[in-house]
């Protein structure tokens, strides 16, 4: 059991030690920890798929990955050293497809397991640490901080979503307000109420400032 877990962390560790994008190895991390605290909350007894596919949710991202094949290669390749049975490697497979939100483009959850995971990574995208990624992000992106030119963009196609001009602040609107709405679990609406709160104040203080008010 503990093997595979040291031999995934490696292997992720290794692909994404060096991403600027928001999904460098301390993101797998924190993913994987509150994915496990999930778990435990909601009553998971066996708890080694969800910290699998934690970490490996972000390997195959057609946004790391030069494309979606060499992704799903590189997923493949760690899969098969682990010596999982082929029942487990395909629950992995299908919870790592899941989790991923493309534009708001939502495919259905296989199973409890994908929705602690996917609350999880949408939990790391909100509170203190989704407002320290939005701007790390908007800035490997050479995106402003905030245009008030720019309108809030709605029901996006993923390409107009990856490629369209937008600011970070406008990524609060588009994607990051939204999230509270989508969780899955219990645990993950309680959290991110919270994280949700906290980027409402923290919006509401960086309006009052861009407009020069005390
Ligand atoms: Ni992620």
């Amino acid at each position: 059991m503990n093997e595979a877990i040291l031999l995934t962390e490696n292997e992720v560790k290794g692909i994404l030690e060096k991403d600027a994008s928001g999904h460098d190895w301390h993101h797998i991390d924190r993913v994987r920890k509150l994915a496990l605290h999930i778990g435990r909350k909601e009553g998971i007894n066996d708890l080694h798929i969800i910290e699998l596919s934690a970490l490996l949710h972000d390997v195959s991202d057609d946004k790391l990955q030069p494309s979606y094949m060499r992704g799903q290669e590189l997923l493949e390749s760690i899969l098969d050293q682990l010596n999982l049975h082929q029942i487990d490697k395909s629950k992995i497979k299908s919870i790592i497809d899941s989790v991923s939100f493309k534009g708001g483009n939502q495919k259905p959850l296989s199973s409890i397991e994908a929705k602690i995971v996917r609350d999880a990574d949408r939990l790391d995208a909100i509170g203190a640490i989704g407002i320290a990624r939005t701007f790390a992000y908007g800035g490997s992106k050479g995106q402003s901080l905030y245009n008030p030119e720019l309108s809030v963009r709605k029901n996006m196609t993923l390409e107009e979503y990856r490629n369209g001009e937008s600011s970070s602040i406008h990524h609060f609107y588009e994607k990051l307000l939204t999230l509270k709405d989508s969780m899955c679990t219990n645990t993950g609406r309680e959290i991110a109420e919270e994280r949700h709160t906290y980027m409402e104040g923290f919006l509401k203080q960086f309006f009052n400032e861009w407009n020069g008010h005390q």
